[in-house]
């Protein structure tokens, strides 16, 4: 099946979102993903609507199972309901066990991304492989007690890496620094392998700690509780991409 092409990206300003690292030929896309984890579910279409005005251009969707992670929220029928009212990539991340079931029904309900966590995975080659023929990108998850190292083999296969930046399974949990040298590290392995994954960020990404992941390697920032936990989601996203924008404008 072709793989579906990223939407929503080409109507933001460019400038707010080019930035180049070093020993890296080509400027890279910083992306805000609101996480409707923290969103009034009540009001789910409206919330993602205001996100989207303030600059969020992938929607995440967090998949719990309460077995991999002490949590549970929702499944394909939610994604297929999101998928009515945005044009946004659909960025799920499946905290669950037993991907490889529930897979085919996310691409089906109308997912664009998919990661899984390397911790969840025995067969992790075998469920990249599955979520790309099914037409979705493909990323991988690593939590804060799992090295980098454990992706070696699959680096040259993911579309992202997500790095968590918290232990998963909750919103609003504070960040954990620990997860800046791994977006280093990749970032650095990408531009010495000549390798075209994207870094992805999750967790605790807020106005104090966003330009600390920005500078450290990560584009795709992906943000709940700043977004959608207090206050209005479209200025709150705004004002998050802000702050990122100006991290990339500081020396790393
Ligand atoms: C946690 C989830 C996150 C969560 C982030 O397991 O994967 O996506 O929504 O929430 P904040 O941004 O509030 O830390
Ligand atoms: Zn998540």
């Amino acid at each position: 099946m072709a793989e579906r092409p990223f939407r929503g990206t080409l109507v933001l300003p460019p400038r707010v979102r080019l930035y180049q690292r070093k020993r890296e030929r080509e400027p890279r896309l910083i992306e805000l993903a609101p996480s409707i984890l923290a969103a009034d579910f009540a009001h789910l279409a409206d919330q993602v609507r205001d996100a989207t005005a303030g600059g969020g251009t992938v929607v995440h969707v967090d998949i719990m199972d309460g077995h991999f992670v002490p949590n549970l929220t929702m499944g394909p029928p939610l994604v297929r309901s999101l998928r009515k009212v945005t044009e946004l990539p659909l960025d799920c991340h499946l905290m669950i066990e037993n991907a490889d079931q529930f897979i085919p029904e996310f691409c089906d309900a109308g997912a664009n991304w998919i990661s899984v966590h390397q911790e969840a995975c025995v067969h992790l080659d075998r469920t990249l492989h599955l979520i790309k023929d099914h037409g979705c990108r493909a990323g991988v998850v690593i939590n804060p007690a799992t090295p980098v190292e454990a992706l070696s083999e699959v680096l040259d296969l993911a579309d992202y890496i997500l790095v968590m930046s918290v232990n998963p399974g909750f919103g609003a949990q504070k960040f954990i620094p620990g997860a800046l040298h791994k977006m280093r590290r990749l970032a650095e392995y990408r531009a010495n392998h000549g390798l075209n994954y994207r870094i992805e960020v999750d967790g605790g990404v807020a106005l104090d700690t966003v330009g600390d992941v920005v500078r450290a390697g990560a584009e795709i920032l992906v943000a709940g509780n700043a977004v959608f936990g207090h206050g209005d989601p479209k200025s709150n996203a705004q004002k998050l991409l802000k702050a990122a924008t100006e991290a990339t404008l500081q020396k790393v």
